[in-house]
């Protein structure tokens, strides 16, 4: 192994030295790098201890290929990092999503994993109003995906089932972004064998739904193929106990968006990072990451979890 590739972790007490502009917040932000090459504008491939809010402004405009993190919910482990109050969340996150949008490329995605809780018995309503005016704030909102929980916990509760479901909400600077399908393909499974062995003339051709939804298919173009396009759930089982992070999302969640809307060097924002999920399923993909966390403690365990991982491609830095 080379001194380039060679990975190490850095601790600088500031990260001033490394950024061009200066930082809007006065507190000093600890700074893990991963690289023995750094960016000359940017701390790629590093992981930085701070508010989002004060360190954000500090990464160029229009540098970042894919945002993907899951902020504190509101009101929520209040024991382990505090909490927003649901009144009050909206107005927290869009100054946040308003640099996260200046740092976006226009052909970049943000993926936000977030879930309402509930308050005397009703479900929050701040993701609603979230996405409704981070919409106003001139995000296009393109999809939303939904993690299942393979491993929710049982529970009774006395008028809803337990949690099995995250939001993972998809936005856009614009209609056009770039967007690597083929790259996330399923096996067809074995129903194909069966279901494709012998065609009806119905197969052959498109045929357009009964019940009028527009949607049509012809079956016969499915011969031969192993692989199919996913659907828009993903099945995921938590990770949060081998992580010493009560919030963690498997690391599979970001790895696959990272691979559906990435390309290997391209650069990944967690600005929320917690135990580090998303920079070791960049990294392990050969892409390029910033972290943000406003814990130390995190930033110490994010900082591990990536001095582990031990990059797929040799050279991640161009
Ligand atoms: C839901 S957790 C993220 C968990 C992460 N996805 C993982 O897999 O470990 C949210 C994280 O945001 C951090 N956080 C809260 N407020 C923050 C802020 N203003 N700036 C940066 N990080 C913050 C919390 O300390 C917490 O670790």
């Amino acid at each position: 192994m080379t001194k380039r590739n060679k990975t190490k972790i850095h601790q600088h007490k500031t990260i001033k030295t490394a950024m061009k502009k200066p930082q809007v917040s006065e507190e000093p932000a600890v700074w893990y790098t991963d690289t023995a090459v750094p960016h000359s504008l940017m701390p790629l491939d590093s992981i930085i201890c701070g508010d989002a809010l004060h360190i954000l402004p500090n990464i160029p405009d229009c540098t970042i290929d894919l945002i993907v993190t899951s902020p504190p919910y509101a009101d929520k482990r209040t024991n382990s990092y505090g909490g927003i109050h649901p009144n009050k969340y909206v107005r927290w996150f869009l100054p946040i999503a308003k640099e996260l949008q200046r740092v976006l490329k226009p052909s970049g995605s943000f993926i936000l994993n977030i879930k309402e809780g509930v308050s005397d018995g009703e479900r929050q309503t701040y993701v609603l109003e979230l996405v409704l005016e981070l919409k106003k704030q001139g995000w296009f909102w393109t999809e939303e995906y939904l993690w299942h929980k393979k491993n929710s916990y049982p529970g009774k509760w006395p008028n809803r089932f337990r949690d099995g479901w995250e939001h993972c909400f998809h936005f856009n600077k614009e209609k056009n972004f770039a967007m690597y399908q083929e790259a996330v393909r399923v096996p067809m499974g074995d129903w194909a064998k069966t279901r494709l062995k012998k065609l009806s003339e119905t197969d052959k051709r498109r045929d357009e739904s009964k019940v009028g939804s527009g949607f049509g298919k012809n079956i016969s173009n499915w011969v031969g193929r192993e692989l199919a396009y996913p659907d828009n759930v993903l099945h995921l089982a938590t990770e949060s106990s081998n992580k010493n992070h009560s919030a963690a999302f498997p690391t599979s969640l970001p790895e696959w968006f990272i691979r559906l809307f990435t390309k290997p060097g391209d650069i990944i924002l967690d600005p929320f990072l917690g135990s580090g999920s998303t920079a070791v399923a960049a990294k392990r993909t050969g892409r390029r990451y910033i972290g943000i966390e406003i814990l130390n403690e995190f930033c110490q365990l994010a900082g591990q979890r990536v001095k582990e991982v031990s990059s797929n491609n040799g050279e991640l830095f161009k």
